[in-house]
């Protein structure tokens, strides 16, 4: 096990609304990351996932380093980055080995699994066609079964004939991710690994009985709804919605014939999921645009727009969750986290759709500035650290510098003085 000592990591979410860096310390001897600085900004270049406008993108995504690198007093020279977008594949499948083999009788004798062992089997469940634009982004173990014991979650040091491991797998776009990559170190940053969006959320918002009773995570952006279902421990669908919370956003501009941003307002201040929660008698004023009357709008007839809009992507998001191969009911929870899932009554609506208890969910188990980013929004920056930090821990990634690594100011103002904008 590897011993993390005032190690910094960054984690860099490219959404379509807005671009998350947050820089954490973090040290094997306290169990929650140190945040030191973060920066958002919005995004440019972006959308769904994918990169529309490099110059853009590197530019946004330039513009929120160089803000968390002035607040964490430190420059930071890689980090690990969220990936999204309907180019994501995922599938379950299955691999298996004879741990002895006996030439007359086929299996042999019974031995300890070795750390090899469990490497090579998990190799094995990569053994399925891929076309040549593709390639896997995750591996995640569900359960390995020995001879004909199911349900066992680390084989290592057990004894058996024969080892069979069921995993889940995602895949991605090369071509997609060598653009996101182009943008990254365009803006003068290296990548420590892409991580499924999805699956940094579920870092930062399950607790460990969600991820044993099962829980489908649903992180709401403005483009894109990633979606991942956990059971038993084990992830057991991930997917993309390409439909997000600005789509609200858009019919509230083309119903009420405003601006975006004022659009963007309407919704938080007074937009509801669902219409039953909302008073009739409830209105707010909306100002007369180019000598236009002022206008009073009814927080019903608001939200009689946005919930057909609402309960169409969870329902979208319901279908995809539906793609597991285990039963929804069998769920403890839906679990709603992204920026999106902060419009009133989405829980509740989700509530109906998944029948499942439904609750909204900001990032957890991190130090400073705790009030700042308590905020579903920045999930997926925050389970990008997590999820860095259980892969250094269990020694998967590669090495980085550490040691009294708090590299004081120097490359920002580097960054700073360089023509790069
Ligand atoms: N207080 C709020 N009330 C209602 N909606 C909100 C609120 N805050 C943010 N949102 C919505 O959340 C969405 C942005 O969420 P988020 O920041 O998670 O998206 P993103 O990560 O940029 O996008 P994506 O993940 O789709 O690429 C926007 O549609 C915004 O309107
Ligand atoms: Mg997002």
């Amino acid at each position: 096990m590897i011993k993390l000592k005032n190690q910094i990591v960054t984690g860099l979410d490219i959404g379509s609304s807005k671009i998350c860096v947050v820089i954490a310390e973090v040290d094997s001897d306290s169990s929650e990351p140190i945040i030191k600085g973060y920066g958002i900004v919005p995004s440019k270049g972006i959308k769904k996932g994918l990169v529309v406008d490099i110059d853009n993108a590197t530019k946004a995504i330039f513009n929120a380093v160089n803000e968390a690198e002035k607040m964490a007093g430190v420059s930071i020279e890689s980090c690990y980055v969220g990936v999204s977008g309907d180019h994501i594949r995922s599938m379950n499948t299955r691999g298996m080995m004879a741990l002895s083999r006996d030439s007359r009788a086929g299996l042999g004798e019974a031995r300890p699994i070795e750390k090899e062992d469990i490497e090579r089997v998990i190799e094995h469940t990569k053994a399925v066609p891929f076309p040549i634009d593709r390639q896997i982004l995750h591996i995640l173990p569900q359960e390995f079964i020995i001879d004909d014991q199911a349900g066992v979650k680390n084989p290592l040091n057990l004894s058996g004939r024969r080892l069979d491991a069921k995993v889940h797998l995602t895949s991605y776009n090369t071509t997609v991710l060598s653009n996101l990559s182009k943008c990254i170190q365009n803006a003068d940053l290296e990548i420590d690994g892409f991580v499924l969006s999805s699956l940094a959320a579920a870092y930062a918002c399950l607790e460990e009985s969600e991820k044993t009773m099962g829980s489908v995570l649903l992180d709401i952006g403005s483009g894109t709804i990633d979606v991942i279902v956990f059971y038993d421990e084990g992830v057991h669908h991930t997917g993309v919605v390409n439909m997000g919370a600005g789509s609200v956003t858009n019919d509230i501009a083309y119903m009420l014939r405003v601006p975006l941003e004022q659009a963007e307002s309407i919704k938080r201040e007074h937009g509801f999921a669902k219409v039953s929660l909302t008073d009739k008698e409830a209105f707010f004023k909306l100002d007369g645009l180019g000598g236009r009357t002022l206008r009073e709008i009814s927080l019903y007839d608001l939200a009689e727009w946005i919930e057909p809009r609402v309960e169409e992507i969870l329902r979208e998001s319901f279908l995809e969750a539906k793609k597991a191969d285990i039963s929804l009911t069998n769920t403890l929870s839906v679990v709603l986290t992204g920026g999106g899932a902060l419009l009133k009554g989405t829980d509740e609506l989700a509530e109906t759709i998944f029948n499942t208890p439904a609750k909204i969910v900001a990032p957890r188990g991190f130090q400073e500035y705790v009030t700042e980013l308590s905020n579903p929004a920045f999930s997926v920056a925050i389970g990008l650290i997590k999820y860095a930090i259980a892969e250094q821990i269990n020694g998967s990634a590669r090495k980085k510098s550490s040691g009294g690594a708090l590299r004081k100011i120097r490359g920002w103002i580097k960054h700073l003085t360089e023509n790069v904008m």
